[in-house]
């Protein structure tokens, strides 16, 4: 708890100065884990609209074009932004193994994995073929589940 309220009082610190800081450079711990789940959050909400389209339950295939930009996005960030040091499981409401750090080569590469399979998505979300989204869909969502299985924690 100690240390919690400590973080705490930090992250009003940090909170209160966040004003002249670069926006996307938090510089607290608890701050940096709500980015980080703020950023996921985008990328589930991205592949939760594709999934709509390749099942034909409502996203049109405008709506997939803006999810495949979405995910494009967020996996152009640095991973070491994503993952700043310090922001494992017990800060915050944090879900991230440490191992994710200890094997920082291997987390590094699947986030690097992002951009090619988000790229291959806008390409098929242009064409407009839902066997074609689909195909780029899966291939995102493997390099999601490698990491999800690898480094955060099971519910
Ligand atoms: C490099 C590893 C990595 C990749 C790649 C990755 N994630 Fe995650 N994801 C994590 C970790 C670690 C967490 C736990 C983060 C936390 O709780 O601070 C997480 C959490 C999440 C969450 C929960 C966020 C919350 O509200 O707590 C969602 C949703 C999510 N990821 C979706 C995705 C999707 C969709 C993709 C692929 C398009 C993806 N992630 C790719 C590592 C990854």
């Amino acid at each position: 708890m100690r240390t919690l309220t400590i973080l705490a009082a930090a992250a009003a610190v940090c909170i209160a100065h966040a004003g002249s800081m670069a926006p996307a450079l938090a510089a607290d711990p608890l701050a940096q884990v709500k980015e980080r789940e703020t950023l996921m959050k985008k990328l589930g909400g991205g592949m939760k609209a594709v999934g709509g389209f390749v099942k034909n339950e409502g996203p049109t295939a405008a709506d997939v074009q803006a999810a495949a930009a979405a995910i494009t996005e967020v996996s152009t960030v640095d991973p070491r932004t994503v993952f700043p040091e310090g922001t494992a499981i017990g800060v915050g409401d944090s879900e991230a193994k440490p191992e994710l750090w200890q094997n920082w080569t291997t987390a590094e590469g699947y986030w690097n994995d992002l951009k090619p399979a988000a790229e291959q998505l806008t390409a098929a979300a242009g064409s407009g073929d839902r066997a074609q989204v689909a195909r780029a869909m899966q291939a995102v969502g493997k390099v999601c589940q490698t990491c999800h299985e690898d480094f955060r924690l099971k519910k």
